[in-house]
């Protein structure tokens, strides 16, 4: 395996060992801290972002390597028209490791088709964000203990919401998962997640406008932000952008031990009041992600045999 481009590229088994990875680092960083020596981690964003490019940045220097980085597409060739494949097969020839962002797609996918270096998927359009997957898993696995037996709520964009779709097709493969999708009419879940991963693995799922209604009864309440750079039309955007804020007032519907988590960054959708809650996890979630790119980073290098 050379790449990374949706969470399924990873098996349980794999997930679980990125996630042991990702505990050992924790406890032992020096252990970690000259591995990838004389390595270098290319980071190609054609899409804005914080969390993903830092945390990728920040795991590759933990990890003793180096970054080299396209933070902007207009300051690079593809400003001139170059193609993605063309851009990969350029970068394979400076770097050892490539993360991609891209708003397109399948980008993530061509990257990897022409790169002879791995490459993994920091998120294509509305498709996959599999890192903050195993972001999400790794803040599950550490706040309630493993995966098997949880209800999760996923709240707003669940129609843009790329990590939603990851987290849903990761969670999938666990025993007795249920899902409650909690969203407007406009912004439900795509058909085809519904149909290839929910339907096709039995796994049981309702579907609600009422977040409050919904709350007593999850294990995980996962929200989401309304993905401006998606719609289509300003309106649309500005009538449903609100459609969903948790506030202290509503936690008081979530049970004591429910957490909250959120991919960041967040809008208006989760009030500053929440982070004080011992519940809200999405700042762990930020640091988490780190763990599991410094974990996904070694495994990768060493199946490629660059470590
Ligand atoms: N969660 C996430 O992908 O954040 P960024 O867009 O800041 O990378």
């Amino acid at each position: 395996m050379n790449r990374v481009i949706d969470i399924v590229d990873l098996n349980p088994k794999e997930i679980e060992e990125c996630i042991q990875t990702a505990l050992d680092i924790i406890k032992n960083p020096d252990k970690y801290a000259h591995v990838c020596e004389g390595k270098k981690l290319a980071t190609l964003f054609f899409e804005p972002s914080t969390r993903t490019r830092m945390s990728f940045e920040a795991a590759m220097y933990e990890l003793g390597g180096h970054v080299i980085s396209m933070t902007d597409a207009n300051t690079s060739s593809a400003a001139k028209g170059e193609s993605v494949a063309d851009t990969a097969k350029t970068v394979s020839c400076y770097a050892d490791i490539i993360a991609i962002r891209h708003p397109k797609e399948g980008a993530a996918y061509v990257t990897a088709q022409n790169a002879s270096i791995p490459v993994i998927n920091a998120g294509d359009g509305g498709h996959c964000h599999p890192t903050q997957t195993t972001a999400d898993l790794l803040t599950i696995y550490r706040e309630k203990g493993g995966f098997d037996n949880l209800t999760i709520g996923l709240c707003g964009d669940l129609k843009f919401g790329r990590t939603v779709h990851s987290l849903i097709n990761a969670m999938s493969r666990y025993k007795n998962i249920k899902f409650v999708l909690i969203s407007p009419e406009e912004l439900k879940l795509p058909s085809y997640v519904k149909k290839d991963v929910l339907q096709k693995n039995n796994i049981p799922y309702e579907q609600t406008t009422d977040l409050e209604r919904a709350m007593p009864k999850l294990d995980v309440l996962y929200m989401t932000r309304v993905q401006r750079e998606r719609f289509f039309n300003e309106e649309d955007y500005l009538r449903l952008k609100d459609s969903y804020i948790l506030t202290p007032q509503k936690m008081k519907y979530a049970r004591d031990d429910m957490i909250v988590m959120h991919p960041l960054p967040r809008v208006n959708e989760i009030s500053v009041e929440v982070d004080t809650d011992p519940r809200a996890c999405y700042f762990k979630q930020v640091l988490n992600g780190k763990y599991m790119r410094m974990a996904l980073i070694l495994k990768l290098l060493k199946e490629a045999g660059r470590i």
